[in-house]
This record gives C-alpha cells, structure tokens and sequence, in this order.
C-alpha cells in the first residue's frame, strides 16, 4: 500500500492553463475518486500519475519516491480506461497474461495467476475467447483481471463503467470496490457520475476546472456541501438564496430570511454575499394547506416523475422550482401536476457559498 500525491503540478495545453500549482494526497489504501464535469481535468492527472503525461512543472510522488520522470512500464501500476483497450487478436487469457509475460513471469506460473484472476472476476470458462466475442461487462472485467494479475502498487480506473447499461454499471461497481477492498491496493478512480462516486468511495475530491473545490468522504460531501457547485453537482440539491439573518429562534437554531419566507439552519458557517441554502429533494415533504409559518412554503405541482422506488415532483414556488422526491411506498396520496401544495422544509437547512 501506497500513498500518492500531486505536488505543486502545474499545466498548460496551448493558452488554456489547466492546471496551476496543484496539490493533491490520495492516501494509502483509499479508493479515491475524482469527481467532476467532462473537460474538468480529471483524465490528465490520471495519466499523470501512469506516467503517459509529464506535468510542464512540479511532482508525482509514488510514497516518498519521485516518479515524475519515471517511464510508464517502472511505475508497476494498473490501468482500466471505459473502451476497454483489450488487445484485440488475443485471446481472453493472452490478454490477461501480457503483464507477467512483459515482467518475465514464466509461462506456466502466468498462466496459472491469470486463470486465478478470472476465476475471480467470474470468467475461467471464457478464457479461450477473443474480445470480440464477450460483452462490454465481460470486457470490462477482463481488463479488471488484466491490471490487478500483476499486482500494481497503484490502480487507476478512467471511467471504467461509462460505457456500460445502468444494471451492468450496478453490478460491476460492486465487483470492483470489493476486488479493490481484497487487494487494499490504493486506487483512483475517474467519474463524472455522482451516483457512482457516492456508492464506491472513501474519499472523493470534486473538481471544477482544474481545481479540487472540496474533498472528504461520500457522506460529508453529500451533508456538507461547501460550495453551490458542490451542492448541486452531488446529488442536485435545490438551492434557496438568502437575504438576512433574523433573530434566533427559542430553541437557538439560526433564522434567516429569503424570498420564500424564513428558513432554520444549524450551520455556523459566516453569511456571505451570495450565500444560499442548499436542501436536498428527500428532506423536503409534501404537507397539507394549513397557515402561513416559518419553514413552509407554497406552491403549485409543475410536474410528477414516477421512478418506481422514488416519487419525483418539481413545484413551481417563489423561490423558484423546488425539487422533492417522496417513497412511493409512503405516499399518502398521489397529486398530480397543477394542484396547489406546501411544502415542510427541513429543520436545519446547510448554508453554501456561491460557486
Ligand atoms: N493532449 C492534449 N492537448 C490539448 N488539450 C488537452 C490535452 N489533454 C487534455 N486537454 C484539455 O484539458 C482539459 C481537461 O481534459 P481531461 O483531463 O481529459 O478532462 P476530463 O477527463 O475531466 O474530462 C480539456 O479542456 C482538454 O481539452
Ligand atoms: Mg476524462
């Protein structure tokens, strides 16, 4: 096990300055994921750190050790890109085999580890196939077998599940996290899929145009965005903006004003000009029509999303559309678009910056 880091790495790409002094750890063991929208940078630190792209300045540490200059065949890491790049006119256990063979594993004792690895992924009776004639999830755990057989020091997955159908997606980021759980390799993985990065990481760093805007475990960034990006590029969160802190509440919870009425929050966080609100769909219920009081507010049904588990509403409010998803399950009864609602926000709303 290993920790990784980016020292003071610094970017460019013709006039476009991708990245500027950045700093980044990715502790020993960790299934690291880096998060974010498509041309955000997270494909060039990834080969990076696989030595296919040398930094115009600054260091890859591998532990102690610096890599920066050192080819991609020395690092002793494993990769998984989403388009597979299987060897194409080899067979399935060929292409399994061709990291030990290139590491002068002799023939027999490859052979026996990469039957071993594709016992593992669930895939010893395909090992005489040719790529061509297995699936995208079968190809994309060959490639799994083919950089874990020779027991990387670091794993690097490039969206590895993007080109996949959302079941076999479900499926293999199970498979994956616990073949990385067993081998306690450090390993990062790309995504722009914030489902994805939630349900398999230790620690995420989100980023936004070559910079980490915020980075902690899964439950922290959903709970505690700090930014409105953050916010609503993990898990889409509705965002109330705020015009004045008001008098405390009795009980101690801050009261800040906004266009939809007052809201609670529990954040000590400073109020700063564009500061918002951000409350996620789930924590948000659908109530009766009663009085007018703090932390209700108003609305008409602009649309239902029926998604099986999930009830989806978009309602048309002061402040804007507001997203809230109900339990099917606990619905007490169906609406449908156009009626008037209120809507119960939380008891503790979590204050954002504004970008
Ligand atoms: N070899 C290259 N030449 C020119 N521009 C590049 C090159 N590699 C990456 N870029 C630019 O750097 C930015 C980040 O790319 P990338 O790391 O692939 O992002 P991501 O993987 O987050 O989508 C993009 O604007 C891309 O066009
Ligand atoms: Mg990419």
């Amino acid at each position: 096990m290993m920790q990784v880091s980016f020292r003071n790495i610094s970017q460019s790409y013709g006039r476009q300055v991708l990245f500027q002094q950045f700093d980044l750890v990715i502790p020993s063991g960790s299934f690291f994921t880096l998060l974010g929208p498509s041309g955000c940078g997270k494909t060039t630190l990834l080969r990076m750190l696989g030595g296919f792209v040398k930094p115009d300045s600054g260091q890859i540490l591998f532990g102690d050790d610096d890599v920066t200059q050192v080819p991609v065949h020395r690092r002793g890491v494993g990769m998984v890109f989403q388009d597979y790049a299987l060897f194409p006119d080899r067979s399935v256990l060929a292409n399994v085999c061709y990291g030990l063979a290139a590491r002068q594993v002799p023939a027999a004792e490859a052979e026996a580890r990469a039957m071993a690895m594709l016992k593992r992924v669930g895939l010893e009776t395909f090992a005489g196939r040719m790529p061509a004639a297995l699936s995208g999830g079968q190809r994309q755990r060959v490639a799994m077998a083919r950089a874990l057989v020779i027991q990387p020091r670091l794993l690097l997955l490039d969206e590895p599940l993007s080109a996949l159908d959302v079941k076999l997606r479900v499926e293999l980021r199970s498979m994956i996290r616990d073949l990385q759980t067993e081998a306690g390799i450090t390993t990062v993985f790309v995504t722009h899929d914030q489902e994805e990065a939630l349900a398999m990481s230790d620690l995420i760093a989100v980023m936004d145009r070559g910079r980490v805007v915020q980075a902690g475990p899964p439950r922290e960034i959903y709970a505690k965005p700090r930014s409105r990006f953050v916010a609503d590029f993990v898990g889409s969160a509705n965002v109330v903006p705020v015009d004045s802190e008001l008098p405390s509440s009795a009980d101690g919870a801050r009261r800040l004003g906004t266009p939809g009425g007052v809201l609670l929050t529990r954040s000590d966080l400073p109020l700063a000009a564009g500061s918002s609100l951000a409350i996620r769909s789930e924590e948000i219920s659908l109530v009766a029509a009663g009085p007018q009081q703090e932390g209700l507010l108003s609305g008409v049904i602009e649309h239902v999303e029926f998604r099986g588990s999930i009830t989806g509403y978009a309602v048309r409010t002061t402040v804007g559309l507001i997203r809230v998803d109900v339990w099917t399950s606990q619905q007490k009864q169906l609406r449908s678009r156009g009626e008037p609602v209120t809507l119960q926000l939380p008891p503790a709303a979590h204050i954002v910056e504004p970008s």
